[in-house]
């Protein structure tokens, strides 16, 4: 299982020398707030650019924001490779997808844990990736949720090629029931930044 650090979790005086701490895991996962779509507000897409030419790693931007389509324009040109989108905003799906191709960037959805993961459905030929969210989206440091793993397996089943990524309450506890139920890719936030040795964190993580 691949390993996305979620920047949130990095102390934000210091985000240059953070996201070089973890340079050692897969991607680095970028949480975009908008005080509107969820009760809290983070960085945009000057802080993404910034921290750009400071990683190789993949950089993986969560966008829990209402109107997503506007903004796809300035995170793919901060360095975006994949964007996930919420399919509860309030913009259109299938016009936001086409506006991430756009820009040759690959498409992702997610959805919080109170939608049925039917929702995805119309949309799952489009996308690279689907997001499942195991806590409600907003803050770091929340308690995983395992009655999402009921959607892993449904996306695994329905479409086994889809690239899988789980956000939230992702630990030492946790990780092993996401890698059980066939994620792909697990952000951690906490559990990362919060570790004493990094790389060895990440590689628990991982399952390694
Ligand atoms: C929650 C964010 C997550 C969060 C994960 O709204 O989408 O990416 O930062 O943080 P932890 O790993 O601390 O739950
Ligand atoms: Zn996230």
């Amino acid at each position: 299982m691949k390993i996305a650090p979620s920047m949130l979790a990095s102390d934000f005086t210091r985000m240059g020398e953070c996201a070089k701490s973890v340079n050692a895991a897969d991607w680095l996962h970028l949480d975009i707030m908008d005080g509107h779509f969820v009760p809290n507000i983070s960085f945009g897409p000057d802080v993404v650019k910034a921290l750009r030419p400071l990683s190789d790693l993949t950089f993986d931007v969560h966008l829990m924001i209402s109107h997503p389509k506007q903004y796809i324009r300035q995170f793919a040109e901060a360095g975006a490779e994949i964007i996930t989108f919420h399919v509860e905003c309030d913009d259109d799906i299938d016009e936001t997808i086409t506006e991430i191709e756009k820009y040759g960037v690959k498409p992702a959805l997610s959805l919080k844990p109170g939608t049925p993961v039917e929702c995805l459905y119309p949309y799952l030929d489009r996308l690279y990736m689907v997001l499942v969210m195991t806590v409600e989206p907003g803050f770091g440091g929340q308690k995983f949720m395992a009655d999402q793993m009921e959607k892993l397996r449904a996306l695994r089943a329905k479409r086994p090629e889809l690239i899988l990524e789980v956000d939230g309450g992702v630990n030492r506890e946790t990780a092993p029931i996401c890698r059980e139920n066939g994620a792909d890719v697990a952000v951690a936030g906490t559990a990362v930044f919060r570790a004493e040795n990094i790389p060895a964190e990440i590689a628990l993580l991982r399952g390694e």
